[in-house]
């Protein structure tokens, strides 16, 4: 597909990960959160538009530590986001100009990201109009009663984990957020709004590699990954963008 726009919310405020701000400008190896999955999608041309959603009143702070980062050459719009992820997301929709007829939904909370997958779910776009990144589940999956108690298990074959990036057609992404709305649903990600309006979504595999950091044992596992040796492309690349970044650095 050509004439992606990508939206990147990052106007969480990090709660879990303890920061008292700003979790997207979260340092790992030295790099914002936030520098480490755009510049996953720095290189694909078919990625026409970049739309990055910030927490209210931190707009400059955000352009000063993002904007002109070396590998983030390209165009990237700020917008001002909103109380729930999905009120976020919402506004960086909002904030498209309408050309890109395709959008990429990704969480600045997954730095680990790879162009690989990127390319994958793009793939899948071709073959319909909405795609999620997942996982099948590996540990048991119960329900929890009263505490302490489990209740049952669950069929795992059945679970699966999902990430971002998500892709849609961009006016059924539309039309799913303005029934949401209408209807006061909120969903914890864009495929949970397109599936209740009874539109299909697909699954491609994921990529245990792109964990989303929330906890602040998150942080370490990150770099336990990146220096796990792995072979991705995508993540190699964005290593030798840091060494980049840091040449020069005293
Ligand atoms: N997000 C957003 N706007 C919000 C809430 C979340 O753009 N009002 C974004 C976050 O910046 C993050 C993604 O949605 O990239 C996933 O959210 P999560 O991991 O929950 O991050 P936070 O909401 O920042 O963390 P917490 O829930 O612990 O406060
Ligand atoms: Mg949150």
């Amino acid at each position: 597909v050509s004439d992606v726009g990508l939206i990147i919310p990052a106007a969480g405020s990090g709660i879990r990960l303890g920061s008292q701000k700003d979790k997207a400008l979260t340092l790992l190896r030295g790099q914002p959160l936030l520098a480490w999955a755009l510049r996953a999608f720095e290189t694909f041309p078919d990625i026409v538009e970049r739309v990055v959603v910030v927490p209210p009143g931190r707009e400059d702070r955000f352009r000063e530590r993002i904007l002109g980062l070396p590998g983030l050459e390209r165009e990237v719009e700020i917008v001002t986001g909103g109380d729930e992820r999905q009120d976020s997301v919402a506004r960086g929709l909002a904030a498209m100009t309408g050309k890109a007829s395709w959008i990429l939904v990704h969480d600045a909370a997954r730095p680990l990201v790879s162009r690989g997958l990127i390319r994958r779910v793009l793939d899948a776009l071709e073959e319909g109009e909405s795609v999620v990144p997942a996982l099948p589940l590996r540990d048991s999956v119960a329900r929890a009663g009263p505490e302490p108690w489990i209740e049952s298990y669950e069929d795992r074959g059945r679970l699966l984990s999902v990430q971002t990036p998500q892709g849609f057609h961009a006016q059924v992404l539309d039309h799913a957020f303005q029934r949401a709305r209408a209807d006061g649903f909120t969903g914890t990600d864009e495929a949970s709004l397109v599936l209740r309006m009874n539109h299909p979504v697909t699954w491609t595999e994921g990529d245990p590699r792109n964990i989303k950091i929330t906890y602040p044992e998150d942080l370490a596992l990150a770099e336990a990954i990146l220096s796990g040796g792995d072979r991705d492309e995508g993540t190699d690349e964005k290593r030798r963008a840091v060494d980049e970044d840091r040449e020069g650095e005293p």
